[in-house]
């Protein structure tokens, strides 16, 4: 059990890990490209590490420096050194387990591809049905709604290519295809119904593949070799800043600065947001990168209530749970669309947050809606501005909800505990000290 306390009158630097979807994209393509990458500010973090793990089991040469945060990949090139059939485990991470998966279609061993007993039950059917269409050979546990882990994959003697029209956005389903198409006969083409997340598109184009993105369309044709830029640099993770942000805006008399964080405009969605809803947030010092970055400050702002789209949700994934606690802080209504995929994440986000914020007295809603396109979706509905109360809220295993309530909680003027914290290293191992330490410094 946490005690979370609260604070206010705060003026703060705050280091923020490293990007962790762009950690894994970083490791896994730089284990494609034949010689030395040097991955600096890798994130140490449990996800990332399961991919680390899984790599180096396959007898990819990679090795990892806790102390500088330099990952070294030495790659023989697109076929992994392994000759016989292995066991992988993708632990918790739902990120590696997708993603890899489409890689690991091309390679020429049998692999086991098994997760711990909570990834086992996130759905696989998304990157299943598709890899299968491209002529892989993957399969998963067959129960009565999905497919899931653990997967076997069997080597074939080439995959096809493919053309996907994808029914959600999904950054984790489009990323699994396009590595996959790297092994194809022909192109692969992936058209997703709203943007998600580039960063595999970006990090390929790094590594010179041939690929090509137009709007919501990306087409990857093989054959390229990758070449290494030799270095690559990890800027800091949004989804992480996210919690400190929304912090630094809903803290009295506060700032927070928050320096080298990705500023990708597909991963900005909150920020887009939040400032629509009246926060004042500055970016400064910015570098245009194969991902752009720059120093954000964040500083106390009075929040109203405002409208999020379905298109705006893949832009902001993650953040639904923190932005429903910037929410219960602003003055008015505020909607969210379009949110059915936080059914699926770590938990089911959308029963996490509303249970959570009920019981700290904030007035929220959550259900089915027909929304513009004219089908079935759920969306939040939060009253701002309540009258907390002092609440034991619970994790359910999910480092994003943990963080957001945590967050809630510093801002309330109450004390509040939360069961488990154990999970936030999931994502952000320091979350907890970073906040011991805003207590300390005051
Ligand atoms: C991720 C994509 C998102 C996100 C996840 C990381 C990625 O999932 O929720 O935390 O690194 O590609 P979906 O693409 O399935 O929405």
């Amino acid at each position: 059990m946490y005690k979370i306390k609260p604070l206010q009158d705060i003026k703060t630097e705050i280091a923020i890990p490293a990007d962790k979807s762009i950690s894994h994209r970083a490791l896994m393509i730089s284990a494609l490209a034949k010689g030395k990458t040097t991955v600096k500010n890798y994130l140490e973090s449990n996800d990332t590490l399961a991919t680390l793990a899984c790599m180096q089991k396959m007898g990819v040469k990679v090795k990892f420096d806790k102390k500088t945060k330099a990952l070294t990949v030495d790659s023989c090139g697109l076929y992994f050194p392994r000759k016989t059939k292995i066991i992988l485990n993708a632990a918790e991470s739902g990120t590696t387990m997708r993603i890899l998966s489409g890689l690991l279609c091309g390679q020429k061993f049998p692999i086991n591809f098994d997760a711990k007993p909570a990834l086992r039950k996130r759905p696989m059917r998304r990157i299943i049905d598709p890899l299968k269409q491209m002529g892989a050979n993957i399969s998963g546990v067959t129960k009565k709604d999905n497919i899931y882990p653990p997967l076997a994959i069997k080597p074939v003697k080439k995959l096809f290519g493919g053309n996907f029209s994808l029914k959600t956005a999904s950054a984790q389903v489009k990323s699994a295809l396009l590595l996959a198409g790297l092994y194809g006969k022909n192109a692969t083409i992936v058209r997703e119904p709203f943007q998600s997340r580039d960063h595999t598109e970006r990090m390929l184009k790094l590594f010179h593949a041939d690929i090509e993105m137009k709007d919501r369309l990306t087409i990857v044709n093989p054959g390229t070799k990758l070449v290494s830029p030799k270095d690559i640099f990890i800027p800091g993770d949004i989804s992480s800043a996210a919690f400190f942000i929304v912090l630094g805006l809903i803290l009295k008399n506060s700032q927070i600065l928050l320096p080298k964080i990705n500023v990708n405009r597909t991963r900005t969605g909150l920020l887009r947001i939040l400032e629509r809803m009246g926060a004042n947030i500055e970016m400064q010092n910015r570098v245009n990168d194969y991902e752009p970055y720059a120093d954000l400050i964040i500083k106390s702002s009075p929040l109203k209530g405002t409208v999020v789209d379905e298109e705006e949700i893949p832009l902001m994934i993650d953040e639904v749970p923190i932005l429903c606690v910037a929410a219960a802080f602003a003055s008015g209504r505020t909607v969210i669309f379009g949110v059915n995929e936080l059914r699926v994440k770590e938990t089911d986000r959308i029963n996490s947050m509303v249970s959570n914020l009920k019981t700290a007295g904030v007035n929220i809603w959550a259900g089915p809606t027909k929304h513009k396109r004219g089908y079935d979706d759920y969306a939040i509905i939060i009253e701002g501005l309540n009258l907390f109360k002092a609440a034991r809220f619970k994790s359910f295993g999910d480092h994003r909800t943990a963080m957001s309530m945590i967050v809630l909680g510093m801002a309330s003027g109450l004390a509040h505990t939360i069961d488990d914290v154990k999970c936030i290293g999931k994502s952000f191992p320091g979350f907890i000290s970073a906040v011991n330490k805003l207590y300390e410094n005051r």
